[in-house]
């Protein structure tokens, strides 16, 4: 066998397009940057967390407790599930990468929707399998599309809910049903990583279907309503059999020291999360409104963050001219071509500042 000269990627590596995530510095000489570009909580972290990291940055040199256990146990009083179903990750895409590579390999398929969180098709490629797009209705997951994909050679379908870039969600009826007819040895995935921000009365983010299956995980974060994003911590909630997998194959202290404190202090503060929850509820429908009346269609959204479509017709108002025209005043947005909106920006719902700094710099970019 000849060998090659140097180290070769598995296949599949080189096919991926790496993660670009959002912007954070607006150009040199602007005053003022809101940083829009990566659904973060505009209120911060909570004081609580920010305390308990300081003093666990006083004892840096001791490694962590690798079973997250203080933190794992604060997950399940709050949410009131057994710890032993519960496992934190560095973020919740630690969770989505390792599960793809337990439950998928080389010539599988894995699927995700249309516009989907684009981290799916990464960790499915990296694996060597082969991603597969089930079509969105209405810019929302579509059950039927999804089971029209799966193959026999499907063994994992990943489901946002609510998706990000999108905002929209799926009740919990429909994944009742998609979870119903899916063959049993594949793996879906709830991430339901914007969950505390949802106000319907017909959404669940997956609890009881993960308590009643084998083969559902749900997928939390610390990232967006708790306000931890830089200290990476993500949780999953899963049958037994899947965190016993897991378990074996994560790193052996994923979660650092700093983190589990934060994030013992974060869970614990539960004002924190309802202002968080309330802050964004308010200005969600707020912005979502002003930028209707401004002409812009927004996709309705139940996350904390919306998409906003820019018009196709005239190319002196395109998603790329209001990007650049919104930096050029401190405003970071997300584009999300990638996500197939070429014509859109996402943009997080921030500080009553930002909010209402956005709505009159879009006014007048449309004016200009
Ligand atoms: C739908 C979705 N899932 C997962 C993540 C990853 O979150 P984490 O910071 O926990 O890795 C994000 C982050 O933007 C997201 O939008």
């Amino acid at each position: 066998m000849t060998r090659a000269a140097t180290p070769q990627p598995r296949p599949g590596v080189m096919d991926i397009d790496a993660y670009v995530p959002g912007k954070s510095a607006a150009p040199a000489g602007v005053a003022r940057v809101y940083k829009l570009s990566s659904n973060e909580n505009p209120l911060g972290a909570s004081p609580a967390a920010i305390e308990a990291a300081k003093a666990a940055a006083e004892r840096m040199e001791f490694y962590p407790d690798g079973a997250a256990m203080r933190l794992r146990q604060a997950i399940a009083e709050t949410h009131g599930l057994n710890v032993a179903n519960i496992m934190c990750f560095n973020g919740s895409d630690e969770a989505l990468a390792l599960l793809t590579r337990i439950y998928v390999g080389p010539g599988d398929e894995g699927i995700y929707t249309e516009h989907g969180f684009l981290a799916y098709k990464i960790y499915i490629q990296g694996v060597g399998a082969m991603p597969v797009v089930a079509k969105e209705s209405a810019e929302t997951a579509n059950v039927d599309a999804i089971l029209a994909a799966v193959t026999p050679r499907t063994k994992i379908v990943f489901l946002a809910n609510p998706n990000n870039p999108t905002g929209t969600y799926l009740p919990i009826d429909e994944v009742r049903r998609l979870h119903a007819a899916l063959p049993g040895d594949v793996l879906l995935v709830i991430d339901a990583a914007y969950a505390e921000f949802v106000r319907r009365n017909d959404y669940e983010a997956g609890v009881e279907l993960v308590s009643g299956a084998k083969n559902v995980v749900m997928t939390r974060t610390f990232s967006k309503v708790h306000g931890l994003g830089g200290a990476r911590i993500g949780w999953i909630f899963a049958p037994a059999a899947i965190v016993d997998a897991l378990e074996r194959v994560r790193d052996p202290f994923n979660v650092n020291a700093i983190a589990i404190e934060a994030g013992v202090a974060a869970m614990r503060d539960r004002s924190h999360v309802e202002r968080s929850v309330a802050h964004n509820g308010q200005w969600l429908g707020w912005v979502s409104a002003e930028l209707g009346s401004l002409g812009l269609r927004v996709t309705p959204s139940v996350g904390n963050f919306i998409l906003i479509h820019f018009p196709d017709d005239e190319a002196k108002h395109s998603a790329a001219q209001a990007d650049e025209y919104l930096a050029a005043r401190g405003f970071i947005l997300r584009r999300v071509t990638a996500y197939g909106f070429p014509n859109a920006l996402r943009m997080t719902i921030g500080s009553e500042d930002a909010n209402r700094g956005v709505v009159s710099a879009l006014a007048e970019f449309l004016k200009a």
